[in-house]
């Protein structure tokens, strides 16, 4: 296999761009959370959406013993959200979610959220690539997105 150094792995895909969505499941007091930039459409027919925990997420074995996840898509306006929950301590401090009608944690500030079943789960190196078939689906306010590029936060500007 032709090496490549991970220097330049990580310099090259942080010039593509991601939007930035927050995993969530069931926890004991609060849900369990993690920022993720993997996720991603999968299928229509049937619906599918998935996303890449590593290897060494703590929290991925907690949502995936639950065996069901929720995703929640950050607007532009949520950098200080997303800074928390990406951080290590007490996440979801001060953040208001609720449960939704299949039973997951959900964001409020979220700008869509889809409440799936874990479907399937591979193992893609040094990630997981977990596939989640959506078992519900909500747009929650029309803000524009959070985008995460070279390590960046920002928003998104249409062309003309
Ligand atoms: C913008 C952004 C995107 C991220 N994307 C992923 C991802 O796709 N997969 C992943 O495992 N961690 C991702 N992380 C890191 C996780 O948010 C988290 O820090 C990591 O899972 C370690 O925490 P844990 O041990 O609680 O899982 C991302 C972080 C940020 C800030």
């Amino acid at each position: 296999m032709t090496t490549i150094d991970p220097a330049l792995f990580r310099q090259v895909l942080g010039h593509y761009p991601t939007g930035v969505a927050v995993i969530t499941a069931t926890g004991e007091d609060a849900p369990h959370t993690m920022v993720v930039g993997s996720f991603t459409s999968v299928s229509l027919d049937p619906p599918l959406v998935g996303f890449l925990p590593g290897k060494t997420s703590t929290t991925w074995p907690l949502i995936e013993a639950t065996g069901h996840f929720g995703v929640n898509v950050l607007g532009a306006n949520h950098g200080d959200l997303c800074r928390q929950l990406a951080g290590k301590a007490d996440r979801m401090a001060g953040v208001d979610w609720h449960v939704g009608e299949h039973g997951v944690p959900l964001l409020d500030e979220a700008l869509v959220t889809i409440a799936c079943r874990i479907a399937w789960v591979h193992e893609a190196g040094d990630h997981h690539f977990v596939l989640g078939q959506a078992l519900g689906m909500a747009v929650r306010r029309d803000g524009a997105p959070m985008l995460f590029h070279k390590g960046r936060y920002g928003g998104f500007a249409p062309l003309g």
